[in-house]
């Protein structure tokens, strides 16, 4: 496993898989024992061996992912072994350690000392967390028992990540009660028509619950005006929940904190440690300012499982959870929380320097500001028309991805399709993404001549 890790720039990212491995992962299921020493070697042979240094590679700058470090792998491999439930804080040392890295993660990124918190799967779970926790409190009755009885609304940019919508469809709010309010041109919430929007709604029956800020968007990696939305939801007596997921570790960085200004003042805020914290998946996080709200929204009785103090089953979906706050507490206290600001800032201006790259280019075009650690453009050639250019820049894409040395994705600014590049890895250098605009020119080049 270190070898691996060792060796993750000289790896491909994506192996081809050859046809005899698709057959053999249809094999039916083992009935028998094949021990523990050939299924080792099975995995040697069938698996790892084609299984590429994929998102940890220092040229996966797709969609935001997550790079990991060996220590980091230790801890996820002492979870397993110990794999205990951090449930019941006076019993069990887990459940305590879970407790102190929340409390590491509210002094460092500001949020009140007295809330409550939990760890879960990532940033989808921790907005479904979050955003359940605030229906429950806005609804004005015990939506625990009686269900969805209004038309409930939730509003956001049109920036928001898609995991907002799947936690509305599951709450039973629905899609269609999640208003996506217009961005202005740096991709931020635009506040007044928020407003408009919200004083529209209630005069047509629905009742707003909740506000959604970003906190480093997906797409452009922007921030809404979060002091400007909490007012607001102060105002209005609506929930205030910040999806941080990665940009809420820009409070890291002395000379990018003050993009999170105002995200100490969110109802509730999820975040990831699995995308700017350097982690293995599986593990983000959910911050509730009124504890009590947050507790009576998961806390539940079962003869089996009786307890009258408060377990940290008590704030979220798991019952059965991993000991994850293990791999957190080990990688924090290895690096300490200031290398993490300095890799973070890193990542910011390396990003810097790739917009630099694609403004010295005749053949690139931006597309969007790049307020973080994300940028957007696009290849460009004269004669081409808004579909052709999609199509030429999705071909770039697809054809980096299957060449191997780079992993990027697409996305859409308005119409246009770009090039969207993410940095959210330790290992990546400026060479890296200088190799990535020659590879981009040369693709390009070749894929648009006649
Ligand atoms: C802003 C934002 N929120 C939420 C998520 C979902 O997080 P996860 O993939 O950890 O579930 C992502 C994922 O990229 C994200 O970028």
């Amino acid at each position: 496993m270190l070898t691996f890790q060792k060796n993750l720039r000289s790896e491909p990212i994506f192996k081809p898989i050859p046809p005899e491995i698709f057959d053999y992962l249809k094999q039916s299921a083992p009935r028998e024992p094949l021990g523990a020493e050939k299924t080792y070697q099975e995995f040697l042979d069938k698996i790892l061996k084609h299984h590429g240094s994929y998102l940890q590679s220092p040229k996966t700058l797709a969609m935001v992912l997550a790079s990991s470090t060996p220590f980091a792998a230790l801890s996820d491999m002492w979870m397993a072994g110990l794999n205990g439930i951090p449930g019941n804080p006076k019993m069990g040392i887990s459940a305590n350690l879970e407790l102190q890295v929340i409390s590491w993660f509210k002094e460092v990124l500001g949020y009140p000392k007295d809330s409550s918190g939990i760890l879960g799967s990532g940033g989808s779970m921790a907005n479904l967390i979050g955003l359940t926790v605030g229906r429950n409190v806005k609804a004005g009755y015990n939506v625990k028992e009686e269900g969805i009885k209004e038309k409930f609304t939730f509003y956001g940019s049109t920036e928001m990540h898609s995991s907002i919508q799947r936690a509305l469809e599951q709450m039973g709010i629905g899609s269609k009660y999640l208003v996506r309010i217009p961005v202005d041109d740096e991709y931020r919430i635009n506040v007044s028509q928020l407003k408009s929007k919200v004083a529209e709604d209630v005069s047509k029956g629905y009742k707003p619950l909740c506000v959604v800020g970003n906190a480093g968007s997906t797409n452009t990696g922007s921030f809404d005006d979060l002091n400007a939305l909490a007012d607001y939801c102060d105002e209005e007596g609506l929930w205030f929940h910040v999806d941080g997921a990665f940009g809420a570790w820009a409070a890291l960085s002395l000379k990018y904190k003050h993009l999170t200004d105002g995200m100490e003042r969110a109802d509730s805020l999820a975040f990831d440690l699995h995308k700017w914290m350097f982690l293995p998946f599986g593990i983000g996080c959910t911050l509730v300012r009124d504890g009590d709200a947050h507790y009576f929204t998961y806390s539940t009785h079962a003869d089996y499982i009786a307890h009258e103090d408060r377990w940290l089953v008590d704030y979220g979906v798991e019952l059965s959870r991993p000991f994850r706050a293990l791999k957190a507490w080990m990688s924090i206290k290895e690096n300490g929380f200031n290398k993490y600001g300095r890799i973070i800032e890193q990542n910011i201006e390396q990003t810097q320097y790739l917009a630099k790259l694609v403004k010295a280019s005749s053949s690139l075009e931006l597309l969007a500001p790049f307020p973080l650690n994300v940028v957007n453009f696009r290849y460009v050639k004269d004669g081409l028309d808004v579909k052709q250019l999609n199509d030429l820049n999705q071909r770039i894409v697809d054809t980096i991805r299957l060449g191997g040395d780079y992993f990027i994705y697409s996305s859409k600014i308005g119409e246009k399709v770009s090039l969207r590049v993410c940095v959210t890895n330790h290992r990546t250098t400026r060479r890296d993404l200088e190799g990535l605009v020659d590879e981009i020119h040369k693709v390009g080049k070749a894929l648009a001549s006649p």
